[in-house]
């Protein structure tokens, strides 16, 4: 399957919210995912943007890679190139909040638990499908979930507006491999079985790729 000429966006790897120059809220994401997806991309001849937070892996050559560290970041060059892009596949974990005033000099251990407001980040893929006219670009979202993984992201793919959504089980994050489900607006479910990320990208690129290419 070829995807010669598509601009795929790709949202990946973790944030960083910072709380003081040296500390930050984060979590486990290693940007695998976004990356495999990337790769499979561009051998498949896509045009492809990686918009990433802070990860230790080296990104694809033949990308064009913007390094972000916060969400609001990560918003803010994601949704400047959406009129850019057939489609977006938001694989971040991007953080759901963030330090509502981050210390400018390093906190000492006391002040810690006065200093800890935290507010709600922006829903990044949610606003892009809100931004998007007549449909374009396409958009696939992930959800990882420790249960009920399957209705969890048909709600997510229902309320975030997306296309597709793909849905993980808590053991992907970090991990090579990853088991994982593909659902679509209209209903439609494939459930596949563990294997590699790699192996995974094509998988989910076969199946949305081809719809963005012809539709
Ligand atoms: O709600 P939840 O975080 O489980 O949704 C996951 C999906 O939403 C992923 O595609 C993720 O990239 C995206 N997301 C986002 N901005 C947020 C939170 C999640 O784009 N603030």
């Amino acid at each position: 399957m070829s995807l010669r000429g598509l601009r795929i966006l790709i949202t990946s790897g973790p944030t960083r919210e910072p709380l003081d120059p040296v500390r930050f809220l984060s979590n486990g994401s290693t940007g695998a995912m976004g990356f495999a997806l990337a790769r499979t991309a561009l051998r498949r001849g896509a045009k492809v943007t990686l918009v990433s937070g802070p990860v230790c892996a080296r990104p694809p050559k033949g990308a064009v890679v913007v390094p972000v560290t916060t969400a609001l970041e990560m918003r803010r060059e994601t949704l400047k190139r959406l009129g850019k892009c057939d489609l977006l596949i938001a694989a971040a974990a991007v953080s759901d909040w963030r330090v509502a005033a981050p210390a400018k000099k390093k906190l000492p251990k006391s002040a810690f638990g006065a200093s800890l407001r935290l507010i709600p980040n922006p829903d990044i893929v949610a606003d892009a499908a809100r931004r998007r006219r007549r449909g374009r670009p396409r958009i696939a979202g992930f959800a990882l979930e420790t249960h009920d993984w399957l209705g969890r992201a048909r709600e997510k793919l229902g309320r975030k507006g997306l296309d597709w959504i793909v849905a993980n089980r808590v053991s992907s994050m970090g991990g090579p491999g990853t088991r994982f489900a593909l659902l679509d607006r209209a209903g439609g479910r494939r459930v596949f079985p563990t294997m590699s990320k790699t192996r995974a990208a094509e998988k989910i690129l076969a199946a949305i790729g081809d719809q963005c290419a012809t539709n």
